[in-house]
Protein backbone atom coordinates (compact mmCIF):
# COMPACT_ATOMS: atom_id res chain seq x y z
CA UNK A 1 0.00 0.00 0.00
CA UNK A 2 3.33 1.98 0.08
CA UNK A 3 3.26 4.88 -2.37
CA UNK A 4 5.19 8.66 -2.38
CA UNK A 5 5.29 10.76 0.72
CA UNK A 6 2.92 13.66 0.74
CA UNK A 7 3.35 15.20 3.72
CA UNK A 8 1.06 16.62 6.82
CA UNK A 9 -2.23 18.75 6.83
CA UNK A 10 -4.70 19.03 8.57
CA UNK A 11 -9.14 18.58 7.88
CA UNK A 12 -11.01 21.51 6.86
CA UNK A 13 -13.03 23.00 9.21
CA UNK A 14 -15.44 26.32 8.04
CA UNK A 15 -14.80 27.60 11.46
CA UNK A 16 -10.94 28.43 10.54
CA UNK A 17 -11.22 27.98 6.49
CA UNK A 18 -9.71 31.82 5.92
CA UNK A 19 -6.61 30.49 8.50
CA UNK A 20 -6.23 27.90 6.61
CA UNK A 21 -6.57 28.84 3.47
CA UNK A 22 -3.92 32.08 4.46
CA UNK A 23 -1.57 29.16 5.85
CA UNK A 24 -2.36 27.14 2.84
CA UNK A 25 1.26 26.78 1.95
CA UNK A 26 2.32 25.40 5.23
CA UNK A 27 0.28 22.27 4.67
CA UNK A 28 1.01 20.01 2.43
CA UNK A 29 -2.82 18.40 1.83
CA UNK A 30 -6.23 18.82 3.43
CA UNK A 31 -8.52 16.40 4.60
CA UNK A 32 -12.58 16.74 3.99
CA UNK A 33 -15.38 15.34 5.40
CA UNK A 34 -17.08 14.08 2.14
CA UNK A 35 -20.50 14.03 3.27
CA UNK A 36 -19.74 17.97 3.97
CA UNK A 37 -19.55 18.26 0.23
CA UNK A 38 -22.50 16.27 -0.46
CA UNK A 39 -25.00 18.16 2.09
CA UNK A 40 -24.28 21.48 0.38
CA UNK A 41 -24.66 22.77 -3.28
CA UNK A 42 -22.08 25.32 -2.73
CA UNK A 43 -18.90 24.22 -0.97
CA UNK A 44 -17.89 27.90 -0.71
CA UNK A 45 -15.09 30.14 -1.41
CA UNK A 46 -12.02 28.98 0.46
CA UNK A 47 -13.60 25.24 0.24
CA UNK A 48 -13.12 25.62 -3.54
CA UNK A 49 -9.90 27.06 -3.57
CA UNK A 50 -8.46 24.70 -1.47
CA UNK A 51 -10.03 21.58 -3.39
CA UNK A 52 -8.09 23.31 -6.56
CA UNK A 53 -4.85 23.91 -5.16
CA UNK A 54 -3.87 21.27 -2.79
CA UNK A 55 -4.17 16.98 -2.28
CA UNK A 56 -6.85 16.08 -0.91
CA UNK A 57 -8.54 13.00 0.93
CA UNK A 58 -11.63 12.35 1.81
CA UNK A 59 -12.83 10.97 4.90
CA UNK A 60 -16.70 9.48 5.40
CA UNK A 61 -18.65 9.28 8.49
CA UNK A 62 -21.52 7.20 7.87
CA UNK A 63 -21.02 4.58 5.58
CA UNK A 64 -21.67 2.27 8.58
CA UNK A 65 -19.27 -0.31 7.72
CA UNK A 66 -20.18 -2.42 10.38
CA UNK A 67 -24.10 -2.35 10.76
CA UNK A 68 -26.27 -5.79 9.76
CA UNK A 69 -27.82 -3.53 6.89
CA UNK A 70 -26.54 -3.04 3.49
CA UNK A 71 -24.26 -0.02 2.26
CA UNK A 72 -27.24 2.84 2.00
CA UNK A 73 -27.25 3.18 -1.52
CA UNK A 74 -28.28 7.00 -1.97
CA UNK A 75 -25.08 7.33 0.92
CA UNK A 76 -22.88 4.82 -1.50
CA UNK A 77 -23.79 6.98 -4.88
CA UNK A 78 -23.13 10.40 -3.43
CA UNK A 79 -19.63 9.86 -1.69
CA UNK A 80 -18.90 8.21 -5.05
CA UNK A 81 -19.96 11.22 -6.54
CA UNK A 82 -17.66 13.50 -4.93
CA UNK A 83 -14.54 10.93 -5.26
CA UNK A 84 -15.56 11.64 -9.27
CA UNK A 85 -15.66 15.16 -8.79
CA UNK A 86 -12.71 16.21 -6.64
CA UNK A 87 -10.07 13.35 -7.45
CA UNK A 88 -9.09 12.51 -3.24
CA UNK A 89 -5.83 10.52 -3.30
CA UNK A 90 -7.74 8.15 -1.28
CA UNK A 91 -10.74 7.76 0.47
CA UNK A 92 -11.70 6.64 4.11
CA UNK A 93 -14.44 6.01 6.52
CA UNK A 94 -14.54 4.27 10.09
CA UNK A 95 -14.90 0.33 11.11
CA UNK A 96 -17.72 0.88 13.07
CA UNK A 97 -21.63 1.56 12.47
CA UNK A 98 -23.51 4.62 12.85
CA UNK A 99 -27.18 3.24 11.41
CA UNK A 100 -29.77 0.55 12.85
CA UNK A 101 -32.83 -0.15 10.89
CA UNK A 102 -32.10 2.12 8.23
CA UNK A 103 -31.58 5.23 10.89
CA UNK A 104 -28.71 7.09 11.34
CA UNK A 105 -27.75 7.39 14.62
CA UNK A 106 -25.11 9.85 14.45
CA UNK A 107 -22.56 8.21 16.45
CA UNK A 108 -19.67 6.12 15.76
CA UNK A 109 -19.91 2.57 17.56
CA UNK A 110 -17.70 -0.09 17.84
CA UNK A 111 -18.20 -3.55 16.08
CA UNK A 112 -18.75 -6.51 17.97
CA UNK A 113 -15.19 -8.38 16.80
CA UNK A 114 -16.85 -12.03 15.29
CA UNK A 115 -16.48 -13.65 12.13
CA UNK A 116 -19.71 -13.21 10.88
CA UNK A 117 -19.36 -9.40 10.75
CA UNK A 118 -15.54 -9.96 9.65
CA UNK A 119 -17.16 -11.03 6.13
CA UNK A 120 -19.83 -8.65 6.04
CA UNK A 121 -17.56 -5.64 6.58
CA UNK A 122 -15.31 -7.13 4.31
CA UNK A 123 -17.74 -7.69 1.60
CA UNK A 124 -18.62 -3.99 1.94
CA UNK A 125 -15.08 -2.64 1.65
CA UNK A 126 -15.04 -4.79 -1.50
CA UNK A 127 -17.74 -3.57 -2.98
CA UNK A 128 -16.48 0.29 -2.16
CA UNK A 129 -13.39 -0.39 -3.14
CA UNK A 130 -14.12 -1.61 -6.74
CA UNK A 131 -16.81 1.59 -7.04
CA UNK A 132 -14.27 3.58 -6.45
CA UNK A 133 -10.91 5.10 -9.21
CA UNK A 134 -9.07 5.62 -5.90
CA UNK A 135 -8.00 3.12 -2.73
CA UNK A 136 -10.33 3.00 0.40
CA UNK A 137 -8.62 3.00 4.07
CA UNK A 138 -10.81 2.34 6.83
CA UNK A 139 -10.08 3.79 10.49
CA UNK A 140 -9.83 2.77 14.09
CA UNK A 141 -12.52 4.21 16.44
CA UNK A 142 -12.30 5.01 19.97
CA UNK A 143 -14.45 2.68 22.21
CA UNK A 144 -15.59 3.33 25.87
CA UNK A 145 -17.53 -0.32 26.37
CA UNK A 146 -16.61 -3.94 26.03
CA UNK A 147 -18.77 -6.09 23.96
CA UNK A 148 -19.32 -10.06 25.22
CA UNK A 149 -18.49 -12.63 22.51
CA UNK A 150 -15.63 -11.25 20.32
CA UNK A 151 -14.21 -13.65 18.46
CA UNK A 152 -10.79 -11.69 17.74
CA UNK A 153 -8.56 -9.32 19.01
CA UNK A 154 -8.98 -5.42 17.43
CA UNK A 155 -5.81 -5.69 15.74
CA UNK A 156 -6.17 -9.25 14.40
CA UNK A 157 -9.50 -8.00 13.14
CA UNK A 158 -8.14 -4.92 11.82
CA UNK A 159 -5.68 -6.82 9.81
CA UNK A 160 -8.13 -9.55 8.58
CA UNK A 161 -10.23 -6.70 6.85
CA UNK A 162 -7.15 -5.33 5.79
CA UNK A 163 -5.93 -8.41 3.73
CA UNK A 164 -9.51 -9.62 2.85
CA UNK A 165 -10.60 -6.68 1.40
CA UNK A 166 -7.62 -5.35 0.15
CA UNK A 167 -7.67 -1.88 2.07
CA UNK A 168 -5.55 0.49 3.60
CA UNK A 169 -5.36 1.46 7.31
CA UNK A 170 -6.18 5.08 8.05
CA UNK A 171 -4.32 4.69 11.92
CA UNK A 172 -5.97 7.11 14.52
CA UNK A 173 -3.20 7.23 16.84
CA UNK A 174 -5.30 9.35 19.41
CA UNK A 175 -7.52 6.96 19.03
CA UNK A 176 -5.40 3.90 19.76
CA UNK A 177 -4.02 5.90 22.81
CA UNK A 178 -7.56 6.40 24.49
CA UNK A 179 -8.71 3.17 23.94
CA UNK A 180 -5.24 1.77 25.70
CA UNK A 181 -5.70 4.03 28.21
CA UNK A 182 -9.35 3.36 29.42
CA UNK A 183 -9.26 -0.17 28.56
CA UNK A 184 -5.70 -0.85 29.62
CA UNK A 185 -3.90 -2.78 27.05
CA UNK A 186 -0.33 -1.68 25.83
CA UNK A 187 -0.74 0.80 22.70
CA UNK A 188 2.78 -0.32 21.46
CA UNK A 189 2.15 -4.05 21.64
CA UNK A 190 -1.23 -3.00 19.45
CA UNK A 191 0.97 -1.19 16.80
CA UNK A 192 3.28 -4.25 16.33
CA UNK A 193 0.62 -6.51 15.99
CA UNK A 194 -0.63 -5.16 13.54
CA UNK A 195 -0.02 -4.98 9.72
CA UNK A 196 1.81 -1.92 9.29
CA UNK A 197 2.86 -2.14 5.54
CA UNK A 198 -0.99 -1.18 5.27
CA UNK A 199 -0.87 2.06 7.18
CA UNK A 200 -1.39 4.86 4.08
CA UNK A 201 -2.65 7.51 7.04
CA UNK A 202 -2.21 8.78 10.20
CA UNK A 203 -5.21 10.80 12.19
CA UNK A 204 -3.51 13.22 15.34
CA UNK A 205 -5.65 15.01 17.57
CA UNK A 206 -5.40 15.48 20.91
CA UNK A 207 -8.62 14.52 23.98
CA UNK A 208 -8.99 14.95 27.68
CA UNK A 209 -9.55 13.30 31.23
CA UNK A 210 -13.00 13.43 32.99
CA UNK A 211 -13.28 10.92 35.92
CA UNK A 212 -10.28 8.79 35.11
CA UNK A 213 -11.56 8.57 31.44
CA UNK A 214 -9.76 9.34 28.77
CA UNK A 215 -12.31 11.50 26.22
CA UNK A 216 -11.57 12.06 22.39
CA UNK A 217 -12.38 15.43 21.76
CA UNK A 218 -10.99 16.63 18.87
CA UNK A 219 -10.24 20.16 20.65
CA UNK A 220 -7.55 19.99 22.80
CA UNK A 221 -3.25 20.04 22.40
CA UNK A 222 -1.86 16.70 21.45
CA UNK A 223 -0.47 15.12 24.49
CA UNK A 224 2.88 13.98 24.87
CA UNK A 225 1.87 10.09 25.06
CA UNK A 226 0.12 10.26 21.44
CA UNK A 227 3.37 12.02 20.06
CA UNK A 228 5.62 9.21 21.64
CA UNK A 229 3.49 6.94 19.95
CA UNK A 230 3.52 8.41 16.62
CA UNK A 231 7.34 8.08 17.18
CA UNK A 232 6.55 3.98 17.69
CA UNK A 233 5.10 4.19 14.48
CA UNK A 234 6.78 5.72 12.52
CA UNK A 235 10.04 3.77 13.04
CA UNK A 236 7.82 0.90 11.55
CA UNK A 237 5.46 2.21 9.26
CA UNK A 238 5.94 4.05 6.38
CA UNK A 239 2.57 6.53 6.27
CA UNK A 240 2.12 8.74 3.29
CA UNK A 241 0.27 10.82 5.03
CA UNK A 242 -0.23 12.64 8.25
CA UNK A 243 -3.79 14.79 9.14
CA UNK A 244 -4.05 16.70 12.45
CA UNK A 245 -7.79 16.57 13.15
CA UNK A 246 -8.68 19.34 15.15
CA UNK A 247 -12.96 20.00 15.51
CA UNK A 248 -13.18 22.48 18.53
CA UNK A 249 -11.37 24.66 20.38
CA UNK A 250 -10.13 26.30 17.11
CA UNK A 251 -6.40 27.71 17.64
CA UNK A 252 -4.35 27.58 14.20
CA UNK A 253 -1.12 28.37 16.36
CA UNK A 254 -1.64 24.73 17.95
CA UNK A 255 -2.57 23.08 14.62
CA UNK A 256 0.76 24.56 12.58
CA UNK A 257 2.77 23.56 15.51
CA UNK A 258 1.68 20.53 15.10
CA UNK A 259 2.28 19.81 11.56
CA UNK A 260 5.44 20.75 12.17
CA UNK A 261 5.82 18.40 14.61
CA UNK A 262 4.08 15.44 12.81
CA UNK A 263 6.62 16.81 9.99
CA UNK A 264 9.87 16.46 12.33
CA UNK A 265 8.53 13.11 13.06
CA UNK A 266 8.08 12.51 9.23
CA UNK A 267 11.23 13.53 8.42
CA UNK A 268 13.34 11.37 11.37
CA UNK A 269 12.26 8.28 10.22
CA UNK A 270 13.08 9.35 6.50
CA UNK A 271 16.65 9.76 7.47
CA UNK A 272 16.61 6.41 9.42
CA UNK A 273 15.44 4.75 6.04
CA UNK A 274 18.14 6.45 4.50
CA UNK A 275 20.88 5.53 7.14
CA UNK A 276 19.56 1.81 6.86
CA UNK A 277 19.80 1.90 2.80
CA UNK A 278 23.09 3.38 2.74
CA UNK A 279 24.54 1.17 5.77
CA UNK A 280 22.78 -2.14 3.81
CA UNK A 281 24.35 -0.83 0.43
CA UNK A 282 28.04 -0.61 1.95
CA UNK A 283 27.58 -4.27 3.45
FE1 LIG B 1 -9.63 10.14 13.35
Amino acid sequence: MNGERIGVGLNFRREIEDDIVAHLERLDLIEVITDALFVRDDVGEALRHVLRTKPIVLHGLRASLGAAEPLDADYLRATLEMVERWQPLWFSDHLAYSRIGGLDIDQLMPVRRTRDNLRRIVAKVRALRSAAPVPFLIENITCYFDHEGEELAEPAFINAVLREADCGLLLDVNNLYINSRNHGFDARAYVDDLDLARVVEIHMAGGYCRDDLLIDSHGHRIGRPVWELLEHVCERARPRAIIIERDANFDIGDVLESVARAREILAASDRRVGAAALAGART
